[in-house]
C-alpha cells in the first residue's frame, strides 16, 4: 500500500524521512515544527541555522537526530489567503519537492503532516486533496511508502454531503435484516454454478430478495461462470488485466498496491491476498458489484452487509467512483481499514 493514512503524532512515526511543516526561518515554531524540534533535540537547530532559511514551496533536509528517522525534510507551506494567491501551486510544490528530495537521499519511506492546515489556515479538505493528488501522481513513477500522518480525525474532512450520504447508506444497509438477505444471497452466489437450474433459481428467488442484476448474472453468465469456475484469484486478476488492455504496472499503481506484492500474486497461482488487496484490484479494474464479489470470493472472502468496510466499498462501486485514494479517505473517516 504505497499511500496510507495514519492517525498519529508524527514524531512517533518510523520512516526514512519525516517532513516538517516549517517556516521560512527554519528556526522552529509551534505545531509540527515545535514537536519535531523538541523530539529531535538541540543538534537540529544548529544544523537548521546553517541552512540559511527556506523559500515557501521549497524543501531542505537535515539529519534526523533523536527522531526515529534518517532525515528530517523541512518544507515551508503557503499561508492561506483565500486561494487566490497561488496557494495551491505552492502547496503542491512542498509535497513534490519533499518527495523528490527524499528520493534523491535514497529514502524508501516518507511521512508527511498535513502541511499548512494548522497555523497557516489552509482548509483541511483542500489541503488533503492537494496532498493526495500530488503524492499519488509521484507514486505513479516511483516506488516509495508514503504516510499521511493526521493528528486528528477532523483532518480527514469528507465533504459534509458525502459524509451524510455515506452514513445514510451504511445505516440503511448495516442492519439485521441484511443478515437474512445476505445468507440467502451468499447461498445463491456461492453455490457451484452447476447447481443452478431453473427450479433452484426459482426457489432461490423466493429465499432471499437479490438485486436484479445479481439474478441476471446468475441467469445470463452461467456459461461464463462455468468456464472460470476453477480459476484462482491470480489467474482471474491477470485475465481481467489483459481483457481491459491494462499493463500490470497501471493496475497495481491504481490499486495502491506495491510492486513486490503484485509480483507475489503474479508468480504464485494459489496466492490468497488480504481482502483489502483483493478489493483494491477490483476497484483498479473498475468491476461492477457482481464481478467484484466474484474476484473477492476467489481470494476466499465475501462482501456482505454485516460490516461497514463492505458497505462503503459497495457505495462507491454502485456510484461508479473507483478512486482508491478517495475511498481510503472515506474508510479512514469511518475508522475502517484501508484498501491497497
Ligand atoms: N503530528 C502530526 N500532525 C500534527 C502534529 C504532530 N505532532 N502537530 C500538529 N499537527 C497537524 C495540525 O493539526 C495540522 O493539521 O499538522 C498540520 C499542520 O499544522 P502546523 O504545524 O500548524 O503547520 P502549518 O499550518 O504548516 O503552519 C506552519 O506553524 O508551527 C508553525 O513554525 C511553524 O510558522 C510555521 C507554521
Amino acid at each position: 500500500m504505497p499511500l496510507i493514512f495514519e492517525r498519529n503524532d508524527i514524531t512517533r512515526v518510523e520512516c526514512d524521512a519525516i517532513v516538517n511543516a516549517a517556516n521560512s526561518s527554519l528556526l522552529g515554531g509551534g505545531g509540527v515544527d515545535g514537536a519535531i524540534h523538541r523530539a529531535a533535540g538541540k543538534g537540529l537547530l544548529e544544523e537548521c541555522r546553517a541552512l540559511g532559511g527556506c523559500e515557501t514551496g521549497d524543501a531542505k533536509a537535515t539529519k534526523g537526530y533523536a527522531m526515529p528517522c534518517k532525515y528530517i525534510i523541512h518544507t515551508v507551506g503557503p499561508i492561506w489567503h483565500g486561494g487566490g494567491c497561488g496557494e495551491e501551486g505552492l502547496l503542491t510544490s512542498c509535497y513534490r519537492k519533499s518527495l523528490e528530495l527524499a528520493a534523491s537521499l535514497g529514502c524508501e519511506s516518507v511521512a508527511f503532516p498535513l502541511i499548512s492546515a494548522g497555523v497557516y489556515k489552509y482548509p483541511k479538505d483542500k489541503a488533503l486533496e492537494v496532498a493526495v493528488n500530488t503524492i499519488s501522481a509521484f507514486l505513479e513513477e516511483h516506488d516509495m511508502l508514503v504516510k499521511m500522518v493526521l493528528f486528528d480525525k477532523r483532518a480527514v474532512m469528507l465533504s459534509q454531503g458525502l459524509y451524510d450520504d455515506l452514513k445514510q447508506f451504511i445505516d440503511d444497509n448495516y442492519a439485521d435484516e441484511a443478515l437474512r438477505r445476505e445468507a440467502g444471497r451468499s447461498a445463491i452466489l456461492n453455490a457451484p454454478a452447476a447447481a443452478f437450474g431453473a427450479f433452484a433459481l426459482k426457489k432461490a428467488k423466493q429465499a432471499a430478495p437479490l438485486y436484479e442484476e445479481e439474478l441476471e448474472l446468475c441467469d445470463s453468465s452461467l456459461d461464463e461462470a462455468l468456464k472460470y469456475l476453477d480459476e484462482s484469484f491470480s489467474q482471474m486478476l491477470l485475465r481481467l488485466i489483459d481483457e481491459r488492455g491494462m499493463t500490470d504496472v497501471q493496475c497495481y499503481k491504481k490499486a495502491n498496491v506495491d510492486r513486490k506484492l503484485f509480483s507475489k500474486i503474479r508468480s504464485d497461482v494459489d496466492y490468497h491476498p488480504k481482502k483489502q488487496t483483493a478489493v483494491a484490484f477490483a476497484l483498479a479494474l473498475e468491476l461492477d458489484m457482481p464481478q467484484t464479489r466474484e474476484l473477492v470470493s476467489k481470494a476466499g472472502y465475501s462482501l456482505t452487509h454485516t460490516n461497514k468496510f463492505d458497505i462503503i466499498i459497495e457505495y462507491f462501486i454502485t456510484r461508479g467512483n473507483y478512486n482508491v485514494f478517495e475511498i481510503n479517505e472515506a474508510l479512514f473517516a469511518f475508522d475502517q481499514c484501508l484498501i491497497g
